[in-house]
Protein backbone atom coordinates (compact mmCIF):
# COMPACT_ATOMS: atom_id res chain seq x y z
CA UNK A 1 0.00 0.00 0.00
CA UNK A 2 2.81 2.30 0.35
CA UNK A 3 4.30 1.80 -3.04
CA UNK A 4 1.14 1.56 -4.54
CA UNK A 5 -1.77 3.94 -5.59
CA UNK A 6 -5.60 2.90 -6.04
CA UNK A 7 -6.36 2.66 -9.82
CA UNK A 8 -8.91 0.03 -9.52
CA UNK A 9 -9.62 -0.93 -13.49
CA UNK A 10 -13.29 -2.45 -14.23
CA UNK A 11 -13.77 -3.77 -17.23
CA UNK A 12 -17.54 -3.87 -16.71
CA UNK A 13 -17.27 -0.32 -17.72
CA UNK A 14 -17.44 -1.02 -21.32
CA UNK A 15 -20.93 -1.65 -21.52
CA UNK A 16 -20.85 1.99 -21.30
CA UNK A 17 -18.59 2.99 -23.91
CA UNK A 18 -19.78 0.44 -26.52
CA UNK A 19 -22.99 2.53 -27.15
CA UNK A 20 -21.20 5.56 -28.21
CA UNK A 21 -17.77 3.87 -29.62
CA UNK A 22 -20.25 1.22 -31.62
CA UNK A 23 -22.29 4.73 -33.53
CA UNK A 24 -19.43 6.29 -34.22
CA UNK A 25 -17.29 6.05 -38.15
CA UNK A 26 -15.82 2.21 -38.32
CA UNK A 27 -13.19 1.27 -37.50
CA UNK A 28 -11.63 3.21 -34.41
CA UNK A 29 -8.48 3.55 -32.96
CA UNK A 30 -8.31 4.06 -29.02
CA UNK A 31 -6.50 6.19 -26.58
CA UNK A 32 -7.23 5.60 -23.23
CA UNK A 33 -5.94 7.99 -20.49
CA UNK A 34 -5.99 6.69 -16.98
CA UNK A 35 -5.94 3.10 -18.19
CA UNK A 36 -4.51 1.65 -14.95
CA UNK A 37 -4.57 -2.01 -16.80
CA UNK A 38 -6.06 -1.37 -19.90
CA UNK A 39 -8.82 -3.77 -19.46
CA UNK A 40 -10.95 -0.84 -20.92
CA UNK A 41 -9.12 -0.64 -23.51
CA UNK A 42 -11.02 -4.13 -25.05
CA UNK A 43 -14.62 -3.15 -25.63
CA UNK A 44 -14.38 -5.34 -28.85
CA UNK A 45 -13.09 -8.60 -27.04
CA UNK A 46 -15.92 -8.98 -24.27
CA UNK A 47 -19.88 -10.00 -24.68
CA UNK A 48 -22.74 -7.46 -23.46
CA UNK A 49 -26.29 -8.42 -22.38
CA UNK A 50 -28.37 -5.13 -22.19
CA UNK A 51 -31.47 -6.50 -20.93
CA UNK A 52 -32.48 -9.20 -23.38
CA UNK A 53 -30.38 -8.03 -26.17
CA UNK A 54 -27.18 -10.41 -25.61
CA UNK A 55 -23.91 -9.19 -28.06
CA UNK A 56 -21.22 -11.11 -28.72
CA UNK A 57 -20.44 -14.71 -27.40
CA UNK A 58 -17.49 -14.75 -25.23
CA UNK A 59 -17.33 -16.17 -21.92
CA UNK A 60 -17.01 -12.39 -20.23
CA UNK A 61 -20.64 -11.00 -19.83
CA UNK A 62 -21.01 -7.55 -18.79
CA UNK A 63 -24.13 -7.27 -17.95
CA UNK A 64 -25.87 -2.89 -17.96
CA UNK A 65 -29.33 -1.84 -18.08
CA UNK A 66 -29.99 0.71 -21.08
CA UNK A 67 -32.95 3.25 -19.91
CA UNK A 68 -33.55 5.56 -23.12
CA UNK A 69 -31.81 4.23 -25.79
CA UNK A 70 -32.01 1.40 -28.03
CA UNK A 71 -28.77 -1.27 -27.23
CA UNK A 72 -26.12 -1.15 -29.86
CA UNK A 73 -26.49 -3.98 -33.06
CA UNK A 74 -22.49 -4.00 -32.88
CA UNK A 75 -19.37 -3.80 -31.25
CA UNK A 76 -16.88 -1.28 -32.17
CA UNK A 77 -14.15 -2.71 -34.76
CA UNK A 78 -11.23 -1.52 -32.75
CA UNK A 79 -7.97 -1.68 -35.09
CA UNK A 80 -5.52 0.17 -32.65
CA UNK A 81 -5.59 0.78 -29.11
CA UNK A 82 -2.97 2.40 -26.57
CA UNK A 83 -3.30 3.38 -22.80
CA UNK A 84 -1.08 5.94 -20.72
CA UNK A 85 -1.10 5.97 -17.07
CA UNK A 86 0.74 7.57 -14.43
CA UNK A 87 1.67 3.90 -12.92
CA UNK A 88 0.45 1.61 -15.67
CA UNK A 89 -0.03 -2.35 -14.35
CA UNK A 90 0.51 -5.40 -16.34
CA UNK A 91 -1.76 -8.10 -16.19
CA UNK A 92 0.88 -10.46 -16.73
CA UNK A 93 2.91 -9.72 -13.54
CA UNK A 94 1.37 -11.67 -10.71
CA UNK A 95 2.01 -8.32 -8.32
CA UNK A 96 0.43 -6.34 -10.46
CA UNK A 97 -2.67 -8.31 -10.88
CA UNK A 98 -2.80 -9.23 -7.00
CA UNK A 99 -2.88 -5.26 -6.52
CA UNK A 100 -5.79 -4.83 -9.07
CA UNK A 101 -7.19 -7.72 -6.98
CA UNK A 102 -6.88 -6.28 -3.62
CA UNK A 103 -8.43 -3.28 -4.88
CA UNK A 104 -11.91 -5.11 -5.60
CA UNK A 105 -14.09 -5.42 -2.30
CA UNK A 106 -13.82 -8.32 -0.48
CA UNK A 107 -17.66 -9.12 -0.85
CA UNK A 108 -17.62 -8.72 -4.73
CA UNK A 109 -17.18 -11.89 -5.83
CA UNK A 110 -18.91 -10.89 -9.34
CA UNK A 111 -16.19 -8.24 -9.54
CA UNK A 112 -13.55 -10.54 -8.85
CA UNK A 113 -14.05 -13.22 -11.67
CA UNK A 114 -14.52 -10.61 -14.04
CA UNK A 115 -11.36 -9.25 -13.27
CA UNK A 116 -9.30 -12.22 -14.03
CA UNK A 117 -11.27 -13.07 -16.92
CA UNK A 118 -10.45 -10.09 -18.54
CA UNK A 119 -7.39 -9.89 -17.49
CA UNK A 120 -6.85 -13.50 -19.41
CA UNK A 121 -8.45 -11.53 -22.17
CA UNK A 122 -5.95 -9.02 -22.39
CA UNK A 123 -2.89 -11.08 -21.49
CA UNK A 124 -3.29 -12.60 -24.71
CA UNK A 125 -3.16 -9.73 -26.75
CA UNK A 126 -0.33 -7.48 -27.05
CA UNK A 127 -1.02 -3.85 -25.64
CA UNK A 128 0.58 -0.30 -25.47
CA UNK A 129 0.66 0.93 -22.09
CA UNK A 130 2.95 3.77 -21.55
CA UNK A 131 3.86 5.60 -18.28
CA UNK A 132 3.48 9.74 -18.02
CA UNK A 133 0.58 12.23 -16.96
CA UNK A 134 -2.12 12.65 -19.16
CA UNK A 135 -1.46 16.18 -20.07
CA UNK A 136 2.17 16.15 -21.30
CA UNK A 137 2.00 12.00 -22.69
CA UNK A 138 -1.19 12.28 -24.73
CA UNK A 139 0.06 14.30 -27.85
CA UNK A 140 3.19 11.08 -28.57
CA UNK A 141 0.22 8.69 -28.12
CA UNK A 142 -2.09 10.73 -31.14
CA UNK A 143 0.91 10.51 -33.44
CA UNK A 144 1.83 6.85 -33.43
CA UNK A 145 -2.75 5.91 -34.00
CA UNK A 146 -3.44 5.22 -37.61
CA UNK A 147 -5.07 7.92 -39.28
CA UNK A 148 -7.85 5.73 -41.57
CA UNK A 149 -9.64 5.31 -38.17
CA UNK A 150 -11.48 7.27 -35.88
CA UNK A 151 -9.23 8.24 -33.14
CA UNK A 152 -11.03 8.54 -29.65
CA UNK A 153 -9.48 9.76 -26.09
CA UNK A 154 -11.82 8.36 -23.34
CA UNK A 155 -11.04 8.49 -19.62
CA UNK A 156 -13.19 7.28 -17.17
CA UNK A 157 -13.04 8.01 -13.61
CA UNK A 158 -9.61 9.67 -14.07
CA UNK A 159 -10.05 13.52 -13.88
CA UNK A 160 -10.74 13.48 -10.08
CA UNK A 161 -7.46 12.18 -9.38
CA UNK A 162 -5.99 15.34 -11.09
CA UNK A 163 -5.03 18.40 -9.56
CA UNK A 164 -7.37 21.34 -10.88
CA UNK A 165 -4.38 23.45 -12.94
CA UNK A 166 -3.35 19.92 -14.57
CA UNK A 167 -7.21 19.08 -15.02
CA UNK A 168 -7.68 22.26 -16.92
CA UNK A 169 -4.79 22.09 -18.98
CA UNK A 170 -5.83 18.68 -20.10
CA UNK A 171 -9.46 19.56 -21.16
CA UNK A 172 -7.69 22.73 -23.10
CA UNK A 173 -5.15 20.54 -24.62
CA UNK A 174 -7.90 18.00 -26.01
CA UNK A 175 -10.60 20.84 -27.05
CA UNK A 176 -7.86 22.21 -29.74
CA UNK A 177 -7.27 18.51 -31.09
CA UNK A 178 -9.41 18.21 -34.40
CA UNK A 179 -9.68 14.74 -35.74
CA UNK A 180 -10.08 13.76 -31.93
CA UNK A 181 -13.21 12.18 -30.82
CA UNK A 182 -13.72 12.79 -26.70
CA UNK A 183 -15.28 10.53 -24.68
CA UNK A 184 -15.55 11.28 -20.94
CA UNK A 185 -16.79 9.40 -17.91
CA UNK A 186 -16.55 11.47 -14.95
CA UNK A 187 -18.05 12.91 -12.00
CA UNK A 188 -20.82 15.56 -12.74
CA UNK A 189 -18.81 18.11 -10.58
CA UNK A 190 -15.34 17.08 -12.54
CA UNK A 191 -16.31 18.65 -15.92
CA UNK A 192 -17.91 21.74 -16.54
CA UNK A 193 -21.38 21.09 -17.75
CA UNK A 194 -23.97 23.12 -17.64
CA UNK A 195 -28.10 22.44 -17.25
CA UNK A 196 -27.54 18.33 -15.90
CA UNK A 197 -31.11 17.08 -15.76
CA UNK A 198 -31.66 15.42 -12.00
CA UNK A 199 -29.81 12.43 -11.52
CA UNK A 200 -32.37 9.41 -11.84
CA UNK A 201 -31.38 8.57 -8.52
CA UNK A 202 -29.63 9.39 -5.30
CA UNK A 203 -26.95 7.53 -4.99
CA UNK A 204 -23.60 8.72 -7.03
CA UNK A 205 -23.43 8.53 -10.38
CA UNK A 206 -21.04 9.73 -13.62
CA UNK A 207 -21.97 11.68 -16.69
CA UNK A 208 -20.96 9.89 -19.97
CA UNK A 209 -20.33 12.50 -22.68
CA UNK A 210 -18.98 12.82 -26.54
CA UNK A 211 -17.25 15.98 -27.70
CA UNK A 212 -18.55 17.62 -24.21
CA UNK A 213 -22.18 16.98 -24.50
CA UNK A 214 -23.73 15.28 -21.64
CA UNK A 215 -25.33 12.01 -22.76
CA UNK A 216 -26.02 9.57 -20.03
CA UNK A 217 -25.91 9.34 -16.35
CA UNK A 218 -23.43 5.67 -15.49
CA UNK A 219 -23.86 3.66 -12.71
CA UNK A 220 -19.90 2.85 -11.52
CA UNK A 221 -18.90 -0.35 -12.49
CA UNK A 222 -20.88 -0.03 -15.73
CA UNK A 223 -24.08 -1.87 -14.49
CA UNK A 224 -26.29 0.55 -15.99
CA UNK A 225 -26.97 3.56 -18.09
CA UNK A 226 -30.04 6.42 -18.36
CA UNK A 227 -29.71 8.45 -21.39
CA UNK A 228 -30.82 12.34 -21.33
CA UNK A 229 -28.60 13.67 -24.15
CA UNK A 230 -29.54 13.57 -28.11
CA UNK A 231 -29.79 9.94 -29.79
CA UNK A 232 -26.15 9.59 -30.96
CA UNK A 233 -26.15 5.89 -31.15
CA UNK A 234 -29.03 6.27 -33.71
CA UNK A 235 -28.03 5.21 -37.11
CA UNK A 236 -24.68 2.90 -37.90
CA UNK A 237 -21.72 5.38 -37.60
CA UNK A 238 -20.58 4.77 -41.14
CA UNK A 239 -17.15 4.00 -42.33
CA UNK A 240 -14.06 6.20 -40.54
CA UNK A 241 -12.37 6.64 -44.35
CA UNK A 242 -15.08 8.48 -46.24
C1 LIG B 1 -9.76 5.01 -10.57
S1 LIG B 1 -8.54 4.49 -11.77
C2 LIG B 1 -9.60 4.22 -13.17
C3 LIG B 1 -8.99 3.26 -14.15
C4 LIG B 1 -9.80 3.03 -15.42
N1 LIG B 1 -10.01 4.28 -16.13
C5 LIG B 1 -11.13 2.36 -15.16
O1 LIG B 1 -12.17 3.05 -15.25
O2 LIG B 1 -11.18 1.16 -14.86
C6 LIG B 1 -7.75 6.05 -12.18
C7 LIG B 1 -6.46 5.88 -12.96
O3 LIG B 1 -6.03 7.18 -13.39
C8 LIG B 1 -4.60 7.24 -13.28
N2 LIG B 1 -4.21 8.65 -13.21
C9 LIG B 1 -4.45 9.53 -12.22
N3 LIG B 1 -3.92 10.73 -12.51
C10 LIG B 1 -3.31 10.61 -13.71
C11 LIG B 1 -2.56 11.49 -14.54
N4 LIG B 1 -2.33 12.76 -14.18
N5 LIG B 1 -2.08 11.04 -15.72
C12 LIG B 1 -2.30 9.74 -16.09
N6 LIG B 1 -2.99 8.86 -15.35
C13 LIG B 1 -3.49 9.28 -14.17
C14 LIG B 1 -4.32 6.43 -12.01
O4 LIG B 1 -2.97 5.99 -11.97
C15 LIG B 1 -5.32 5.30 -12.14
O5 LIG B 1 -4.76 4.18 -12.82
Amino acid sequence: MMARATQTNEPGRCALLVPVLAALPQPVALIEVGASAGLCLYPDKYTYRYGEHLLGDGDLVLDCDLVGIQPPSRRPEVVWRAGLDLSPLDVRDPGDLAWLDALVCPEHAERRERLHRAAAIVAADPRHLVRGDLAEELSSLIAQAPVEATLVVFHRSVLYQVPSDRRAAFVDFIRRLDRVRWVAIEGPDVLPYVDLPPPPDDTVLNVLALDEVPLAWTRGHGQALVWFGPDVTAGSGGDAAM
